[in-house]
This record gives C-alpha cells, structure tokens and sequence, in this order.
C-alpha cells in the first residue's frame, strides 16, 4: 500500500513552493521508507527553486535529513525497521568506472530510489494532476513526512544526536567540512580562506581548525556570518563589503596569500577572488553552486603562473558510511558543535519564508522539524 504524506514541492520555476499531498511507493527492491523527523534547508534547495539546477518539475524539495526507517524493500539486509539514519545524495554504485578505480567518492552513478513519489493531486485536479512524477531533490527530497531511497543511502548513525543537528551532516556540513579536510587536504600548518560563511563555508572553517590550520581566514558580507565563523573556528575575519578580500588576504599571510581557499559561494567574483587570494601553487575549492549563465574570464598566463591546484568539492568527497558515523561522533564528544548552525526550527509550511531569510543572509540553517 502506498503511503500519503505531506510534501513541499516546486511546481514550476522561480514559483513559491506549495505543501501538498504526495504518494510515496512501498519500498522495492533494495529500497527504504523513511519516517523523516527532521531536515535541513539547504541553499541547494533554493537553487532547485529557481530553476539553477535543472528544469525536471516539479521538484521535491529537502535532502539534509534524519529519520527513522519504516520499511524495507526485498533485499535489504543491513537495515531494518526502527534504525535511526542520516539520509546521503551519495550511494556508491559499486559499478561505474569511478567506482571500479576505488574512487567511490566520486560515483558517477549513485544509487536511489527505484520507484518515483508522486502528486496525489489537488482538490480541482487541474495544476497538479495526480500521478504526476515528482524529482526528488539529489535523489532524496526530505520536506516530507515520509520520503523513499536507496538503502544505501540511509546511513545508520548514534540515536542520541537528535534529529535536528543530525540531519545537518547530510549535506551543508559534511559538504564543507570534506571540502576542507578532504578535497583540499588542510594539513598541519596550512592557512585558509574561505569565501562565504553559510551553513557550508562554516563546517569548512570547522573542518580547517580541526585539521591543524594555523590561520582560517573567513570571508563574507555580513558581519553575523562572520561572527559565527569566529565561534567555528576563524582566526581572523574580513568583511568584503568595504574591504577587497583579496588585499586582507594577502596582509594577513605575510604578503603571500592562503595555502588553500574554498569558495562557499560560487559567483563569478568570489571565484576569482579566490584565485588571487592563493599563495603561489595553492589550491582553490570551489564548493558552490553556480548559475547555468555564470561565466569566468581569467589570463591564462595567470593559470600556468600562479601554479596549484584547480578543484571543484562535489559533497565534500564524502563517502557517507564512512564519514557520517565520525561526524555524529565528533559532534557527541562536544568537537563539532551542530547545534550551533540551528538559527530556527520551523515546520513543512514555513518553507518559502526560510527562503526569503536565506536570501536576506539572517539565518545559517532553518531546519524543517516533521
Ligand atoms: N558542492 C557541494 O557538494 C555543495 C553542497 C551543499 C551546498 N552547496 C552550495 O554551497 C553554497 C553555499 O551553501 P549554503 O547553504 O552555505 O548557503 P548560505 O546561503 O547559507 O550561505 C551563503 C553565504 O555566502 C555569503 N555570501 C554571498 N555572496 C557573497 C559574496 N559575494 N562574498 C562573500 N560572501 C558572500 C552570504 O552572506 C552567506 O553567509 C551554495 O551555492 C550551495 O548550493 C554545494
Ligand atoms: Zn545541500
Ligand atoms: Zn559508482
């Protein structure tokens, strides 16, 4: 029997997202139900709502979650009814070539869920007509009572991590804090920048101080984001509305520039700021999200002869079976401290004006409590 719930979905681009009833399959093949209890809001989902990531609506919204298993599809073996799981984007297939080259953090075919959610339908039956196939976002979509996935990506972890600061490390800091401490590799030593101080550019700043950085360097136009980064772990600050980023950087290293720099942003002028801000063969990070219309204009002499290293973070190079236990670890030992990206709890319906804040930069996480 398929299971009714309550969803926020965008219907269509730019359109505010509406809290409607959709049907969520019985779990097939090596797939779970999940009762979500909690869920993140991610400046991902907001892209999604503006049409920046694709054009598959209507979109189910959320994918920074906690929840409880309900049920398992045949063939789930290591999961059952009543675990307490982190949901992941990445469930490494196994398969593809990444894969077969023992680099399943990259998975170029990650698993989901089987069988689509879908809209049950609204009462006039004409804008969302029921059994419409609703896009999971990255293959979650966890503003929802209930959401289906592939086991593998529901990542058992420590019951006593409440669901709220949970659910967090399914995207936003597991996405910032790898980004640091494994696709950058901050080592003992290091100086960092970082380039917005969101929910994803603090666990960066968090992952750099644990990683052994002497100087983590936080860049952002809002004086609250900066003071947050401080509490993550920032030596320093430096607000780029008044000041060029790229100069404090440098005066800051000893007229050289950051060993590494992560963007937590992703515009064109935080690229480039980001760019020059390195010291010679350093390495930037872009982790995020750019425009489809984004473009980048830099002197090629400038790419041979600043030297280092060029990389996109997709999810922090994560591998979520791994990393997520370490982090609820982290967290439950007092070494990360979740609670304090938590600006609010709100419910399913208070979706479009956490967006709104979001915009407005007044919150690092709203968090959906189900
Ligand atoms: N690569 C990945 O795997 C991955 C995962 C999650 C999120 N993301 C992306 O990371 C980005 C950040 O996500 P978030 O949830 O932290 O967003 P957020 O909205 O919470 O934070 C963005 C921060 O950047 C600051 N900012 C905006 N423009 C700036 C500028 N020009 N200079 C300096 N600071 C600026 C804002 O004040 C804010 O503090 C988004 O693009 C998101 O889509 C990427
Ligand atoms: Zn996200
Ligand atoms: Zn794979």
């Amino acid at each position: 029997m398929p299971h009714e719930a309550r969803a926020v979905v965008a219907l269509e681009k730019g359109a505010p997202v509406e809290v409607l009833p959709i049907l969520v399959p019985d779990p097939g093949p090596g797939d779970v139900l999940v009762a979500v209890q909690a869920c993140g809001v991610c400046h991902t989902d907001l892209h999604y709502r503006d049409g920046a990531i694709g054009d598959d609506f209507p979109y189910l919204l959320g994918h920074e979650a906690a929840g409880v298993i309900e049920e398992v599809g045949p063939g789930v073996t290591d999961l059952a009814p009543g675990d307490y799981v982190v949901l992941a984007w990445r469930a490494p297939c196994g398969q593809c070539r990444s894969c077969r080259r023992a680099r399943p953090w990259y998975c170029f075919a990650s698993r989901n869920a089987g069988r689509p959610m879908t809209l049950l339908g609204d009462a006039s039956g004409t804008r969302t007509a029921a059994g419409t196939k609703l896009t999971a976002a990255l293959g979650i979509g966890a503003f929802a009572e209930k959401t289906l996935v592939a086991a593998g990506q529901a990542v058992k972890v420590d019951p006593s991590a409440r669901p709220e600061a949970a659910g967090l490390i399914g995207c936003g800091v597991m996405a910032g804090y790898g980004a640091a401490v494994h696709t950058a590799g901050v080592g003992s030593g290091d100086t960092v920048a970082v380039i917005g101080c969101g929910g994803v550019g603090n666990a960066a700043i968090a992952g750099a101080s644990r990683a052994g950085a002497r100087r983590v360097i936080a860049v952002d136009l809002d004086d609250g984001k900066l003071d947050a980064a401080e509490r993550f772990g920032a030596t320093d600050t430096v607000n780029s509305r008044g000041t060029d980023p790229v100069e404090a950087v440098r005066a800051l290293t000893g007229g050289h520039g950051a060993d590494v720099v992560i963007d937590a942003v992703g515009r064109p002028e935080t690229y480039r700021q980001a760019f020059y801000m390195r010291d010679l063969a350093g390495t930037l990070v872009q982790v995020g999200v750019p425009d489809p219309d984004m473009r980048i204009d830099l002197p090629l002499l400038d790419l041979f002869s600043r030297g280092g290293a060029l990389k996109s973070s997709w999810y922090g190079d994560c591998l979520p079976s791994r990393d997520f236990p370490v982090l609820i670890d982290l967290f439950l030992s007092g070494k990360l401290d979740l609670e304090r990206f938590i600006s609010e709890t709100i419910a399913l319906d208070d979706l479009e004006a956490a967006f709104a804040r979001m915009r407005r930069g007044e919150v690092l996480r709203s968090v959906v409590v189900v």
